[in-house]
């Protein structure tokens, strides 16, 4: 339709049929997944407002799709197609790595590689609008939702950020309806900063923190055209961002030219009365519309309030106008005036779904993202052939033969498809060469009371103290008689994602028990650490021989560990956050200031900047991430030491692969600003490059570095760079020395 046409369309539109557009309903109010009428009654929405309602959520599946919309469509006046958005945030049936491990890949354009894929299953089932990506940075392992992060990096989140845009919206801008997803980028801004790490608190930073760590993730998101933005549960100086004009038009709107639309998080409107900044839903109301917010997810305030604030002059109606036409203009961007089903065909769905294309991928992303962290004389990769009933594996653990290895967010994920760790183990080796048990739960009903009415919902009954007491017995004669006890262990599902903070972040339940006794009794120990979050792994890095980080790796996880376990490949991943030593050490991120008091780590002399009861650095240092083969780092080489702005530097070192082993290393690219008008951090990333070796091969790896790349926001909040010393490295990981400088004239 044509931008003309659309405007006639708005005008011809009554006000209620206007508002209607910017309210959103939960599925059941359309009376899809069935007739839940409380759904509908408890949202309290006019029954004329419901037949004119813009969008809704959660609602898949392309004969359910076509159902509602067929429905919809016959009751209205103007045919204004519904539009149907999803939380598909890192897969659709298909589950890939959650994103917090596929942020250890430090391969931006694989992100981008699952995200068409995603977009393809998701479009042959109806969906049109994915709330992906978020692009909330994280430092505090407390907050549950890290696992929805890329990380602790902003340049890599920029990155990330963009790569995941592209890929959901790859064909959008074609001719022809049916081919890519809106990307909603979310949540804006700053929901990953909450105080204590406690989901929904208050984030409050200085505005040149705001802009210079953790907004430009969200901006890397709207510079790579993303359609849609979410707005966050939490305040930033004091307002709540859904009520936030500053945010959503000075900065957002204004600043970065953002056009699209915006979303409120689920029912943040009416918070902003919990909040305390809006007295009822009409002054609620009233501050989302003022801030530019254009769709009212999930409650009555907009629905019930709009009309009354026109009517009196509040709100001018220009403005509900011009939040209509941004629906109405990604409705026609989508193309659903032509075709309001977009395509969506359940023969097509059928065929688009876990095809073994996009298994394939979810397997490369898996091993992609596993993080080495321990490999103590060299015990893996395991050697296949000695367990062709020859040797023995004991596999022990809840996520032994589990499916929970998709994490919170996968909602529309297929769960039966989830290859487990055993199934994929006998695809490896002989069944006389495999016993397995569960020797735990993952976590103790009595310890989670407020997870329990979850934790029923997925069928499972707690263990009983006798059952507790045999199965921990019988994993330790299966561990005894074994020659390598491999434990599947971690954080059960439910404990992290929104809602899931924590502060004991070690490995729940019975599980460290598990290992300290295993460890007793059995010759070799490996760890598979399942979870969605940093944890405390001290007494693990211990207890274990290997300890393979594996997050919730998917669809295809199983597959993945195998091929790693077995050598058929290496662990790619790299870490995306520092894994902590203590849960006290929170926040805690690589590219912290160096403080007045800089502690040299080395004499505990007390009047540092440091804890007397345990060191400052992470158990695991961002970047961090052991291979099979051995690369060594030579000297950084600078082509010169003067930088001028217009020029341009020549930064390069030589890795060796000092093995017999082919593999991937992921070079880093660190630089410190030595001194500017304000502190500076430690150090930045400021590049990657993943480069594979031969066995024995050496490559030179070269970064060029531009003064753009050193900007940032000074004294004056100005985005620029200053003239001065700077320190430089290419590195495996964050832990490195600042070799080289330069100066920037
Ligand atoms: C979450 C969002 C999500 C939305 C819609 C909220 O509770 O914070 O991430 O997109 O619900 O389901
Ligand atoms: C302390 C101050 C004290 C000063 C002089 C500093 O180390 O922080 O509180 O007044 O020494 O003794």
């Amino acid at each position: 339709m044509k931008e003309e046409k659309l405007q006639e369309l708005l005008d011809s539109l009554s006000m209620v049929e206007k508002i209607g557009q910017l309210v959103q309903v939960p599925g059941p109010v359309l009376e899809a997944q069935g007739q839940e009428l409380g759904v509908r009654d408890a949202l309290g929405i006019s029954e004329e407002i419901i037949q004119n309602v813009g969008s809704t959520l959660n609602v898949v599946g392309a004969d359910q799709i076509r159902r509602v919309q067929k429905a919809y469509l016959e009751k209205s006046r103007h045919k204004i197609p519904l539009l149907f958005m999803a939380d598909i945030i890192y897969g659709f049936r298909t589950v890939f790595p959650i994103p917090l491990a596929l942020g250890c890949t430090f391969d931006p354009e694989l992100l981008k590689k699952l995200c068409v894929a995603t977009s393809k299953e998701s479009v042959a089932a109806g969906a049109q609008v994915t709330f992906s990506p978020m692009a909330d940075l994280v430092r505090d392992a407390r907050w549950g939702r890290c696992l929805e992060s890329t990380g602790e990096d902003p340049y890599m989140n920029c990155r990330y950020a963009a790569a995941m845009v592209e890929g959901f919206q790859e064909g959008l801008q074609e001719e022809g309806a049916g081919k890519g997803m809106a990307s909603c980028v979310k949540h804006f801004a700053a929901y990953g900063a909450p105080e204590g790490g406690r989901d929904y608190n208050t984030v409050d930073m200085s505005e040149r923190r705001l802009r210079q760590e953790y907004l430009p993730s969200y901006k890397a998101g709207v510079d790579a055209g993303c359609e849609m933005i979410m707005t966050s549960f939490n305040t930033v100086d004091g307002i709540p961002s859904t009520g936030n004009k500053w945010l959503m038009d000075d900065v957002l709107r204004k600043e970065w030219g953002f056009e699209g639309v915006v979303i409120t998080d689920y029912a943040a409107i009416a918070e902003l009365m919990a909040h305390g900044v809006a007295e009822d839903g009409k002054e609620a109301a009233r501050l989302a519309m003022e801030a530019g917010v254009d769709i009212d997810m999930c409650t009555d305030c907009y629905a019930n309030n709009l009309e009354a604030l026109i009517r009196e002059g509040s709100i001018d109606e220009t403005q509900l106008d011009q939040a209509v036409m941004r629906v109405l203009r990604l409705k026609n961007k989508l193309g659903l005036f032509e075709d309001p089903f977009r395509g969506a065909d359940a023969v097509r769905e059928k065929e688009e779904i876990l095809t073994p294309k996009h298994r394939g991928l979810a397997r490369e992303a898996a091993i992609k993202s596993m993080v080495l962290l321990e490999n103590k004389e060299e015990l893996l990769p395991l050697c296949r052939e000695d367990f062709q009933g020859e040797k023995k594996i004991a596999l022990i653990g809840p996520f032994a033969d589990n499916r929970d290895a998709l994490g919170m967010w996968a909602i529309h994920g297929d769960k039966d498809a989830v290859v487990t760790v055993k199934q994929a183990f006998l695809e490896n080796i002989a069944p006389e060469s495999l016993v397995c048990t569960e020797g735990c739960e993952t976590m103790l009903a009595e310890d989670y009371t407020d997870l329990l009415a979850f934790y029923e919902q997925t069928g499972k009954a707690a263990w009983s103290t006798e059952k507790r007491k045999g199965e921990m017995e019988r994993a330790l004669a299966l561990a005894a008689e074994a020659d390598v006890a491999v434990l599947a262990l971690g954080e059960s599902e439910l404990q992290g994602g929104e809602g899931g903070s924590r502060t004991k972040l070690t490995i729940p339940g019975d599980q460290l028990e598990l290992l300290r006794r295993v460890r007793k009794c059995a010759r070799k120990v490996v760890v598979l650490l399942f979870g969605g979050r940093p944890l405390i792994l001290d007494e693990v890095k211990e207890l274990a021989d290997a300890l393979l980080l594996v997050w919730y790796p998917g669809t295809e996880g199983g597959h993945a560990i195998c091929d790693v376990l077995f050598g058929s490949r290496e662990p790619e991943g790299r870490l995306s956050m520092s894994l902590p030593r203590s849960v006290g050490q929170m926040p805690l991120y690589y590219n912290a200031f160096s403080t007045g008091r800089p502690y040299d780590g080395k004499t505990p002399i007390r009047f540092f900047s440091r804890y007397t009861d345990c060191d400052n650095t992470p158990l695991y240092p961002y970047g961090y991430g052991l291979a099979y083969h051995k690369a060594a780092y030579g000297p950084v080489h600078l082509d010169s030491h003067t930088l001028d702005r217009e020029g341009k530097i020549e930064v390069s070192v030589e890795i060796a692969n000092e093995s017999s082993r082919a593999g991937m290393e992921t070079a880093q690219l660190y630089i410190q600003d030595m001194a500017g008008s304000v502190v500076r951090p430690v150090k930045e990333l400021k590049g990657v490059c993943k480069v594979f070796l031969e066995a024995g091969e050496k490559k030179t790896v070269t970064f060029q570095i531009t003064e753009d790349m050193l900007r940032f926001y000074g004294k004056r909040l100005r985005y620029e760079s200053e003239p001065g010393k700077f320190r430089v490295t290419i590195a495996p990981d964050s832990s490195c020395q600042l070799q080289e400088e330069f100066n920037l004239v």
